[in-house]
């Protein structure tokens, strides 16, 4: 039913040179809170008005879609990719045009990339660095993550700096990559100070280095040198122990903690318990377009090439029933986001690894995907409604990080970046036709439904009809402002507990999103039970009414793992499937 969120007055419109200004009309707008019919009128690359057809006057001249049938929801915030990112010998082959181009092709309007500083680095000379590379490339807008990977006195003093003038407010810690960006326990402790201190965001890499070492060394020796060898040395709860760890930590010195690229059942599981154990206060959780849409039996083809550009950390996990786990995690808010963890390369730097599998550059092509894959795996599988789609594709992190309601919303007065989204449509991902500058797609041969039809970037049609027009440059760095309101109230007892989910970063209340709160209901003898959002008839797609359906699901995190078999240990004399030497 069409709705106005605004008083009923016309608005004037300024004649301008059409470019700036598009009008869209009868369409679905969807936003994580509710869906509603109205027509979107966009002028200078904002949001100027959004009602019904009755209240604007539109004159001529105006570039007007109809997007009838189509759903108007906020860009997607890819909150990890690492463009052009230089790892071990290589470097990342999509580099800030192809990766945000990529990103735009597919309903993405801005990243938030990591500038990773080398040991002993200034954390500033990296920044700079970073944004010298960014800056002349990028298609959409874009933000900075910055890693904390050593520890001094000149850093936590970098940090204030990257803070109060640079525009960063989350910092991404390692618990793995060992002698390169691992930090120990007693660094974390006083980097999570110093970002509480901050009243910034805590981002965490959570692997055991050390277990990983150890394992890898023993499995080299063994004769194990594929790509199988990369996730025989990380198993299941060497994920899971780091997520468990960071957690207390950053508990104990009270600070947030966003745990990126989530990949297992277990490690999802640690992670839920914390949301539990402390009232949603502290943890936030994100998993991967490559988590939710393929899975680590591709480590075992006898093709290196296959499984080697399978191969990130943490890796993929052999256990098929991985994705719909990590999806329903989703559903339940266990974990709030989703990332791409872009970081691709081609099959020529992948072989770097070619008998050890320690060598073989992390990383897997995403962000181009991601939006249609959360949809097909989400929303087209009755997992999620629309409203949630929208919540972990783009608004949670807008709110995590600081951003919104400029970004991750339509709404009046934020930026027109704005996906015309087919729910109906249907397109086949292949490596032959994305727009990633990389040789290979881990979902290649996969049917999507849910494509882009139209994406604006800032009020600029970058994609129509699947036509691809990007400007290089045209994207510009987004600050990130200190002290997310829908981080810090709760944390700082600024809203009471059941009414944290209710507030946005401006601290306005908003519609609350009711399923986020079934797990912290459960009594404590429970392990944990959630309930997902919305468990549709067969085949049918969430509601986009505004109304959510919230009916139970059997969905429960216990019954699952004892059904899934999830290893809890890593049995490197006899590791499934042999050794490398005779894999199939
Ligand atoms: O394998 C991965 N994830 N590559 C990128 C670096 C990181 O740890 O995020
Ligand atoms: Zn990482
Ligand atoms: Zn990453």
């Amino acid at each position: 039913m069409a709705s106005s969120p605004n008083p009923v007055k016309k608005v004037p419109i300024h004649l301008q040179s059409a470019q700036n200004r598009v009008y869209i009309k009868n369409g679905e707008i969807v936003n994580h809170d509710k869906a509603f019919k109205a027509d979107v009128y966009i002028e200078d690359g904002i949001i100027k008005f959004i009602g019904p057809a009755a209240d604007i006057t539109v004159p001529g001249g105006v570039r007007t879609i109809d997007a009838s049938g189509k759903l108007i929801i906020p860009g997607g915030i890819d909150p990890h990719t690492h463009m052009q990112l230089p790892f071990g010998n290589a470097v990342a082959v999509d580099d800030f045009y192809h990766g945000t181009k990529a990103a735009v092709a597919g309903g993405t309007t801005m990243i938030i990339d990591f500038v990773l500083p080398n040991k002993n680095e200034s954390m500033l000379e990296a920044y700079d660095k970073w944004r010298s590379w960014a800056d002349p490339k990028v298609c959409c807008d874009y933000g900075f993550h910055v890693g904390i990977t050593w520890w001094s006195k000149s850093v936590s003093k970098e940090l204030g700096i990257l803070c109060n003038e640079l525009g960063v407010n989350s910092f991404k810690t390692f618990m793995a990559y060992k002698g390169l960006y691992q930090l120990n326990d007693s660094d974390l402790l006083d980097v999570f100070e110093r970002i509480r201190e901050l009243k910034a965001v805590a981002m965490v890499h959570a692997e055991n280095g050390d277990i990983i070492a150890k394992n890898a060394a023993r499995l080299l020796a063994e004769g194990v040198t594929g790509p199988e060898g990369h996730e025989l040395s990380r198993q299941e709860e060497v994920e899971a122990e780091a997520v468990h760890r960071a957690c207390i930590l950053a508990h104990q010195v009270d600070c947030p903690l966003y745990v990126v690229h989530v990949m297992s059942k277990s490690a999802g599981i640690e992670l839920a318990r914390a949301r539990q154990r402390y009232n949603k206060k502290y943890i936030f959780g994100e998993t991967l377009a490559a988590a939710l849409g393929t899975d680590g039996t591709h480590y075992r083809c006898q093709h290196f090439g296959h499984a080697a550009a399978h191969v990130l950390s943490p890796p993929l996990r052999p256990d098929k029933t991985t994705p719909e786990f990590m999806m329903k995690l989703l559903a339940s808010d266990d974990l709030q986001t989703t990332g791409s963890d872009n970081c691709t390369f081609n099959k020529s730097q992948k072989e770097l690894g070619l008998g050890d599998f320690t060598k073989i550059p992390n990383g897997v092509n995403g962000v181009e995907d991601r939006m249609s894959l959360v949809w097909e795996r989400g929303v087209h599988s009755g997992l999620l409604d629309p409203c949630r789609f929208v919540a972990i594709t783009s608004t949670n992190a807008a709110r995590i990080f600081n951003i919104y309601p400029q970004k991750g919303r339509i709404a009046v007065g934020s930026d027109a970046d704005i996906v015309i989204w087919d729910p109906q449509a249907t397109r086949t991902i292949s490596k032959d036709t994305h727009h990633h500058a990389c040789d290979f797609n881990i979902f290649e041969g996969m049917t999507v439904h849910g494509v882009p039809e139209y994406v604006l970037v800032r009020g600029r049609i970058c994609v129509e009809n699947g036509s691809v027009r990007v400007a290089e440059g045209f994207g510009r760095f987004i600050p990130s402002p200190l002290r997310p309101a829908f981080v810090y109230d709760s944390l700082e007892g600024k809203v009471e507990e059941e009414q944290v989910d209710q507030k946005n970063s401006n601290g306005n209340n908003r519609v609350a999103d009711l399923d986020a709160h079934v797990s912290s209901q459960l009594p404590p003898a429970v392990m944990f039970s959630g309930k997902t959002t919305p468990t549709t008839p067969e085949g049918s797609r969430g509601r986009v009414d505004g109304k959510r359906d919230l009916q139970e699901s059997s969905f429960s995190i216990s019954q699952e793992l004892d059904t899934a078999g999830v290893r809890s240990s890593i049995k490197v004399h006899n590791p499934p499937g042999g050794k490398s030497s005779g894999f199939w």
